[in-house]
């Protein structure tokens, strides 16, 4: 249908023009992370100023799917607390599980992927950066707190 085609447009539109590609080079927290099932990797670069993700970028090779994925995270958490960063990437997991998810906030360009829950196969490609980026915020968190 309509929606599926206008999806799939935006979809290869991150792809082919990644939004937030590249690495960021002073103070910054970098997280690296494969995703075991075919080797792809990805490379995040953000930094956290006054609680919020001041700027970040990814780098990496994958499908259209974990690259299109990456370019919609680092849209949509670049600038936001990073609480809501968290949030976001709760409403993202939902989403790929097929559940009802948090839609009260502005999702930018992220419900493309809705459709990658039907296919099990992609749910790791589609989270590979997501699970990097909450990552990076936790293990920050916990830096911090030493
Ligand atoms: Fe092969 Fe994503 S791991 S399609
Ligand atoms: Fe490797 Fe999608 S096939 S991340």
């Amino acid at each position: 249908n309509n929606l599926d085609v206008l999806y799939r447009q935006v979809i290869m539109d991150h792809y082919k023009n990644p939004r937030n590609r590249g690495v960021l080079e002073e103070d910054t927290v970098t997280i690296n992370m494969n995703n075991p099932t075919c080797g792809d990797r990805i490379q995040l670069s953000f930094k956290v100023e006054e609680g919020k993700v001041s700027d970040v970028k990814f780098e990496g090779e994958g499908c259209s799917i974990s690259m299109a994925s990456a370019s919609m995270m680092t849209q949509a958490v670049k600038g936001k607390p990073i609480e809501e960063a968290l949030h976001m990437s709760q409403i993202f997991s939902d989403m790929m599980q097929g559940k009802e998810y948090d839609d009260s906030i502005e999702l930018e360009d992220i419900e493309a992927l809705q459709g990658v829950s039907k296919f099990p196969a992609r749910i790791k490609c589609a989270t590979l950066a997501w699970k990097a980026m909450e990552k990076g915020l936790r293990d920050k968190d916990q830096s911090d707190s030493n």
